[in-house]
């Protein structure tokens, strides 16, 4: 592709292009839906609350989105939830590995729960895994693709997150190397994105702050004053790396924080 057809391709950017967004159903994988949808893809959301990814999709209309039930740690949902999308669209462009949850909020290492750590690890982590290997089994042979996966700054970071969930994170960034490193023969690229808080379901989960006091509290602690972070803000950089317009960026870990992970705050 040259570079006019990079420049034409923002207005529709996504005009032809088949997304499956796991965790699709709420949050950032909703927004990033939302996104995609109005740039002219044609969207998956696969998730496990039925009812909220049916609605959304039915309020994208029938030729532009599809639910598909999927639980990310099954492997044999995913491998079904992606035959589904190929079968109804024909093809698979852009993969966003979203669906995570936080675990247990508020304990140390010693009163942390081995369940619990298995259950982020196996949603965030083995999801992330099976998202991947079931997204480049059917880009490999089209020799195209893009995958995204939804990390944190708690993927460069230690500290502000439950241990597990930082682990997981961290995990990730690992998955999205090895896929970048033996994808891009295929010219399939493989990046994360790591956002700061945002207050969605899971972002509060256990804080027992409404959205606005968690905004307001995500503001205070942050590094970037004067600027709340946004789920938009998320869909926008996942946008960029699934995009064409970041065709030769592959490998990295997209940072959304407003320099949180580089700063030490004194105060
Ligand atoms: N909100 C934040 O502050 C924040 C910050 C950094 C990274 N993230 C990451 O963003 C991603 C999305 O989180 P969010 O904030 O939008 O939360 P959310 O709770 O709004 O959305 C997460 C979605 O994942 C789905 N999900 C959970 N377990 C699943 C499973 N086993 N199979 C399929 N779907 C499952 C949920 O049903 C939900 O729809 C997560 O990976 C999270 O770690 C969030």
């Amino acid at each position: 592709m040259g570079s006019a057809s990079i420049v034409s391709s923002v207005a529709g950017r996504f005009e032809g292009k088949v997304a499956f967004i796991t965790g699709g159903a709420s949050g950032l994988g909703e927004c990033t839906a939302r996104l995609f949808a109005r740039h002219h893809a044609r969207v998956v959301v696969a998730d496990v609350q039925d009812d909220k990814g049916r609605a959304l999709c039915d309020e994208l209309g029938p030729d532009v989105a599809f639910y598909v039930h999927c639980d990310v740690t099954s492997e044999s949902d995913m491998e079904r939830a992606v035959d589904a999308a190929v079968a109804r669209y024909g093809k698979l462009d852009i993969m966003f590995s979203n669906a995570g949850i936080v675990g247990t909020v508020g304990r140390g290492i010693v009163d942390s729960e081995k369940l619990d750590f298995e259950r982020v690890m196996a949603v965030n982590v083995t999801g992330a895994f099976l998202a991947i290997k079931h997204a480049a089994r059917v880009m490999v042979p089209a020799r195209q693709g893009s995958i995204v996966i939804n990390a944190s700054d708690a993927s460069v970071m230690g500290g502000f997150s439950p241990l597990a969930y930082t682990c997981s994170k961290h995990a990730v960034v690992g998955l999205m190397r090895s896929a970048a490193a033996e994808l891009g023969g295929y010219r399939i690229r493989a990046n994360c994105v790591s956002p700061h808080g945002v207050a969605t379901p899971m972002g509060m989960t256990g804080t027992g702050m409404n959205e606005e006091e968690m905004e307001a509290f995500i503001e205070k602690t942050g590094n970037l004053k004067g600027v709340i972070l946004k789920a938009e803000d998320v869909a926008a950089a996942v946008a960029y790396l699934a995009g064409d317009e970041a065709r030769y960026v592959s490998g990295v870990n997209l940072l959304v924080d407003g320099g949180f992970s580089v700063t030490k705050r004194l105060e």
